[in-house]
């Protein structure tokens, strides 16, 4: 049982409907786990909800609704989105599934064992209305509170706090050690920033039940539930746990209970990439490295994180209706337009801006003109003067293909789908021009020059073909069109990217539109 390449997204917050971020992580991973499979590994894609905590509990109660009722209805959106975006995920964990708390329960007990736990009372403000505690930041330089606060009471309330500063040596060592640990390098410069000059506060790790109800007991005291944030970072672990991996369950001191996982049990755990949002960096490269290193588990190898879309400048805000619809996109433009705009615009780490016209362009330039045009051309001049059977093979554009194949893994390696299709583009561009030098409508009117016109139509058809493949973990849909239209088997693994596949004789299909332009509309 070899180990699989296991990479995950953050779990949503259940308290609204999903929007152009959420879309975009989940695309980037899905990305990155399809193309980990095009290269031969073993993926293991994991994304899901976070169902538990105040906000769920308040978005809930807003709507007069049981919290449980509500996040059932809302996970169905959520579901659909997964659908609707094409991901190629092997689970996805809801956090209030029995499984999860199984495991939520194994971590806190053998936390709680090893002395890192303690309970405490706290005094200090608290705001009825918003249900949280306040600091001593909070309040007017005038010493009043904000009337957004509401009633504003002293509270003395008795909780469960992790020992974390313990372990902040250790883990400074562990991202020192590790350069890779946290992706980009100026977010792992930040987190290192912070732990060299804060000594860690000890985490707060419960919530009385009398407050907040909506959470996973603590195991050793039911009175309190479970902090949010601690019971969602162990859904990483719970899934691997449920497949019966023997990495988590050992530490934990669980058995594999369903006969068919001991049967069967898979090798996940450590994770090879978290994919984050840059928001919630501080959870997952402090928080959840002590929690892991406390309980005996082996750190995950990669904290990857990405940075936060805009559009048209502004805030994503539902308030002011500056919103994106990721579904409303797929449903006008296409799954994969959508994919393409927010793979291409937006790298891995720096801030992102959606605008209607960028998209709008992009999918007219590179999509429809782009690659759409290369393959119709390809595809309709071997139709028309070659009865769609492929010449002899000829390497004219092997090296620029070869280029193409190599850059894309590289760039793939590092985390980069944006410079893999870069690279991808190179070679779209390449063979496009190759058909404004060669002029094969020309060549084809002299029957002189028909060998010159075979060796044409090769370098044309295998080009797309080879695009086709290298597109696979990008643009699943496209990519499957593409191969359908040269009548080639679907290729799943990128190996089939080397020039030459396609042998004299092949049989190529009717051309089919890619990409239907679409005029550029009009500014409101
Ligand atoms: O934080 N652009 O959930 P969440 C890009 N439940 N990414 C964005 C974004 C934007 N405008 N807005 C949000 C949570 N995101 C927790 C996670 S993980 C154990 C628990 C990203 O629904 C955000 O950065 O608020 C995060 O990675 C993800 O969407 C979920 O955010
Ligand atoms: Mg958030």
């Amino acid at each position: 049982m070899g180990k699989r390449f296991y990479i995950t997204t953050a779990i949503d917050y259940t308290n609204g409907a999903p929007h152009l971020g959420h879309a975009y992580e989940k695309v980037i991973t899905d990305v990155i786990a399809r193309a980990h499979r095009a290269m031969g590994e073993d993926v293991f894609f994991l994304t899901g909800l976070d169902e538990h905590g105040q906000k769920v509990q308040q978005a809930a109660a807003a709507e007069g609704k049981d919290p449980k009722a509500y996040c059932d209805e809302l996970a169905l959106q959520w579901t659909g989105l997964a659908r609707d975006l094409g991901l190629s995920n092997d689970d996805f964990i809801r956090t209030t599934e029995p499984r999860h708390r199984a495991v939520v329960h194994a971590i806190l007990t053998k936390l709680h064992a090893s002395g890192d736990l303690y309970s405490q009372p706290y005094h200090g403000w608290y705001s009825v209305k918003e249900e949280t505690f306040l600091t001593e930041k909070d309040r007017n330089p005038d010493g009043t509170w904000d009337p957004k606060w509401g009633q504003v009471i002293p509270l003395t309330e008795e909780n469960w706090y992790f020992r974390m500063a313990r372990h902040q040596e250790w883990l400074v060592a562990h991202i020192e050690a590790n350069p890779s640990f946290i992706e980009p390098s100026y977010r792992r410069n930040e987190v290192l920033g912070f732990l060299r000059s804060e000594r860690l506060a000890d985490l707060c790790i419960s919530r009385p039940a009398s407050r907040l109800s909506w959470g996973i007991p603590l195991p050793f005291a039911p009175d309190w539930v479970t902090y949010v944030w601690f019971d969602a970072l162990t859904n990483y672990i719970t899934v691997p746990a449920a497949h019966g991996d023997p990495a988590v369950l050992e530490p934990l001191g669980l058995p594999a209970t369903d006969p068919s996982v001991q049967a069967k049990p898979v090798s996940l755990w450590p994770a090879d990439v978290h994919v984050i949002g840059k928001d919630i960096i501080k959870f997952h490269a402090v928080y959840w490295p002590i929690m892991l290193h406390a309980a005996g588990l082996p750190l995950p190898r990669q904290i990857l994180t990405h940075g936060w879309w805009q559009k048209d400048g502004h805030k994503l805000s539902k308030s002011t209706g500056n919103v994106v619809d990721p579904i409303a996109v797929i449903r006008e433009w296409g799954l994969d337009a959508f994919r393409y705009y927010v793979l291409r615009e937006l790298a891995i780490g720096p801030d992102g801006n959606w605008t209607d016209e960028g998209f709008q362009s992009r999918y007219n330039a590179e999509l429809a003109n782009g690659l759409g045009n290369l393959l119709n051309r390809a595809v309709n001049m071997l139709g028309k003067y070659r009865q769609g059977v492929v010449p002899a093979p000829s390497h004219e554009l092997a090296a620029d293909a070869a280029r193409a194949v190599e850059a894309t893994t590289q760039r793939i390696l590092a985390n980069d789908p944006q410079g893999a299709l870069v690279a991808i583009w190179d070679l779209v561009n390449r063979a496009n021009l190759y058909v404004e030098q060669t002029q094969p409508f020309k060549l084809a009117k002299d029957p002189a020059q028909s060998q010159r016109l075979d060796e044409v139509l090769y370098n044309l058809v295998e080009s797309c073909r080879i695009l086709a493949v290298l597109l696979v973990p990008f643009l699943p849909d496209t990519s499957r069109r593409m191969l359908g239209q040269l009548r080639v088997d679907a290729a799943p693994n990128w190996s089939a990217a080397a020039w030459g596949g396609l042998a004299l004789g092949h049989q190529v299909g009717a051309p089919e539109p890619l990409f239907p332009r679409k005029d550029l509309k009009a500014k409101p």
